[in-house]
């Protein structure tokens, strides 16, 4: 027994930033970002806080999944950042839905909420936990250089969250890191109150070498495909849907090209909101869910990669409301 998804939810900043108004102050255009990445417009914090948002997601997958947040045995946030070092934003988020469960935040980038579902696993595993709260929260306006127009125009902000339950659903997950600090890193605001720190502040923005992470992404979203479907014994195109994290629509089409998946099956919403970090997965689950689009008994397959090099790719089956 492992855990199957009860309950998703999602909440995303009002500002929609189209591509002709990142044309107005970069030297860019809608049809190099459109062309190159898939991506129309994004969400962009303005008086919203992240924090807020990620409450606002977790009881939203809470009503959906019809469990009041007392009940819930462990709450996990994918984030790479919080709106404060500490608390987490998992104590945030436990303090707002009234929980006094262990709660954590887990960094593992764009992966995290694989990362989440795969440590839910092992507390189940473990007879620790029989229901569980992810939520993934990003405020990629936050860390991003907006003269910088080759990562600015990549990324949006929004939270997700999904409730999981003791029971039949997980069918394989696999996770990795293929570590590198180089390709994509950003720095911490370092010791500015310290006395004795001797170290240059950097400046606090993203930096990324987009080929290299393009390549390192085809090849790691195949391979992470491969070995779930692997290790659940099933073949790639016995898979019914496929929700890949929403960095670029050509990593998307490159990495699933050798199994011949059907277009229709890939499921996608990079267009309207960029690349979310952690909280593509659970934004794009939670929008499709919302649609009806899935049956009992699907099979989902989460694919990601992310700086750290993090990957993975985690296959379960649809059987919400299997109680
Ligand atoms: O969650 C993980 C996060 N990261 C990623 O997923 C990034 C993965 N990488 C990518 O998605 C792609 O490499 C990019 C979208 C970042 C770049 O696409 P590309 O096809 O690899 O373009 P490029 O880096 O080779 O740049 C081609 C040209 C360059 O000009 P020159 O040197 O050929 O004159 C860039 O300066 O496009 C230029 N360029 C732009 N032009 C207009 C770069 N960014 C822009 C821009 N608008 N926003």
């Amino acid at each position: 027994m492992s855990f199957y998804i009860a309950g998703t939810g999602s909440a995303l900043p009002e500002k929609s930033v189209g591509n002709d108004d990142l044309a107005a102050f970069l030297d860019t255009s809608d049809e190099w970002i459109y062309t190159r990445t898939g991506i129309r417009r994004r969400r962009v914090l303005t008086h919203e806080k992240l924090n807020d948002l990620a409450i606002l997601s977790a009881r939203r997958a809470l009503e959906d999944a019809g469990v009041a947040g007392e009940r819930v045995d462990l709450i996990l946030c994918a984030t790479m950042r919080g709106d404060t070092v500490t608390p987490s934003l998992a104590c945030v988020v436990a303090e707002a839905v009234g929980s006094h469960a262990p709660a954590f935040d887990v960094n593992a980038a764009c992966v995290g909420v694989l990362y989440c579902m795969e440590i839910v696993d092992s507390f189940f595993a473990a007879g620790k936990a029989e229901t569980a709260l992810i939520v993934s929260a990003e405020a990629m306006s936050k860390l991003l250089n907006w003269e910088d127009r080759s990562t600015c125009v990549l990324f949006g902000d929004g939270a997700g969250a999904l409730v999981l339950k003791k029971g039949a659903g997980r069918l394989a997950g696999v996770l990795s890191t293929d570590p590198d600090s180089h390709v994509i890193r950003m720095p911490h605001i370092e010791g500015m109150n310290s006395p004795y720190n001797q170290s240059e502040p950097q400046p606090l923005c993203m930096h990324m070498d987009g080929g290299e992470v393009y390549k390192f992404a085809v090849n790691a979203m195949g391979r992470n495909i491969a070995e779930v479907c692997r290790r659940a014994g099933i073949a790639p195109a016995e898979v019914d849907w496929y929700l890949p994290h929403q960095a670029n629509i050509r990593i998307i089409d490159a990495s699933l090209r050798k199994f011949k998946i059907r277009k229709e099956k890939v499921l996608t919403n990079i267009a309207e909101y960029g690349n979310m970090s952690a909280t593509s997965v659970s934004v794009l689950l939670d929008e499709f869910a919302r649609r009806g689009t899935f049956r009992r008994g699907d099979k989902l397959l989460f694919v990601a990669f992310g700086a750290g090099l993090t990957s993975g790719a985690v296959l379960a089956e649809w059987n919400k409301g299997a109680e």
